[in-house]
């Protein structure tokens, strides 16, 4: 039996996941990483501090022998399908990956008295919002499997808090974006379909043009708004919101963003500014699904946790990804 202050992380090898594995690590802080590696790399876990357990959350031998062993204290739950498009025609196996495979987990938790628990939840939940920028009490209604499949985890982990005690601190992304600041570690996703690495692909010539999906929104330009949030904000995210949970804070749900919104064209203009290229663009029509706008209402998370992004300025974070996605460094782990 090891000291009771390890960290089981589930989907460390993803991209949100490995960033803050790294965060973590670089802390000191004893992490043990549970992925199946279906959509994460190996390559992403770069601490050789860092245990990598290939296996499923939903395994609940797997996660009695791995509770047994290490007693963690708590748990970061990433592991997830993230696919707005494919939530749609295949929700069952969002469903069943995204809300119903945590059960295991969280039985297991519950057996073992494994109390402290960190969701990576979505504005994808709040669906399309009344009111811009998006604060967390406002209503949560999902329009896609994917938001449905993130929200009916946090209800149940509120139900947990009620019956068990498990405090969670559900924090809900808004658009990740950018790489380590080294460069050794960055968003990977295969099929990739968020816009900032799609359009330096196109510059890459990895992916044809980009299609801008639907020109005619009620925004300034006509294209849609999203807070795009750096993934070494989010990672120091994650290592605050352990440490409140580890001072006794009682469960909640922050808004994970800037707080600025930024334009498919304004990305685009960015990128060009980076890269000193022109982007090869098509206009599109809408793509089903997507809100006009989202941004966050980010102040929660600052009372709550003392966090705020750090990388507010949308041509470093373009600039970030570049360095990732042109290899000038390191390059991908598939490339
Ligand atoms: N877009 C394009 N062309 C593309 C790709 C995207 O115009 O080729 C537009 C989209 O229409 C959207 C914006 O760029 O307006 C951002 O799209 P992304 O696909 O990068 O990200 P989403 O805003 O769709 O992100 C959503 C939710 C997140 C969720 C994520 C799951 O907002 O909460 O999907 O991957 F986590």
């Amino acid at each position: 039996m090891e000291m009771a202050d390890t960290i089981l992380v589930t989907g460390g090898a993803g991209y949100i996941g490995s960033h803050t594995v790294r965060m973590l690590a670089a802390q000191q802080r004893k992490i043990v990483v549970l992925d199946n590696l279906v959509y994460g790399h190996r390559e992403a876990i770069v601490d050789d501090s860092v245990e990598l357990v290939v296996g499923s959350i939903g395994d609940k031998q797997l996660l009695r022998e791995l509770f047994a062993r290490h007693s963690f204290s708590a748990v970061i739950h990433f592991a997830a399908f993230a696919y707005v498009g494919e939530s749609v025609t295949d929700p069952l196996k969002y469903y069943r990956n995204n809300t119903a495979e945590p059960l295991a987990l969280l039985e297991v938790m519950q057996e073992f008295a494994c109390k402290s628990f960190v969701f990576s939840s979505t504005c994808a939940t709040y669906g399309v919002p009344e009111q811009m920028p998006i604060t967390e009490s406002m209503r949560q209604a999902p329009i896609n499997p994917y938001g449905r499949s993130k929200l009916m985890l946090e209800w149940i982990l509120a139900d947990c808090d009620h019956a068990w005690g498990l405090r969670s601190v559900c924090l809900r992304y808004f658009n990740a974006s950018g790489c380590s600041s080294d460069g050794l570690i960055g968003e990977d996703h295969n099929p990739e379909t968020h816009l900032i690495p799609r359009v330096l692909m196109a510059l890459t010539g990895e992916a044809g043009p980009v299609e801008i999906f639907g020109t005619d929104y009620p925004t300034p330009d006509g294209t849609c708004i999203r807070d795009y949030i750096h993934v070494v904000d989010l990672a120091d995210a994650h290592a605050k919101a352990l440490d409140y949970l580890s001072t006794g804070g009682a469960s909640q749900r922050v808004n994970l963003g800037t707080g600025v919104g930024v334009s498919v064209k304004e990305i685009i203009a960015a990128i060009e500014k980076v890269t000193g290229q022109t982007v090869p663009v098509v206009l599109g029509n809408r793509r089903a699904g997507d809100p006009a706008a989202l941004v966050a209402d980010p102040s929660l998370a600052h009372q709550i946790l003392g966090w705020k992004a750090d990388h507010c300025d949308i041509t470093e974070t373009v600039r970030s990804a570049w360095m990732w996605m042109s290899g000038s460094k390191h390059g991908r782990y598939s490339a």
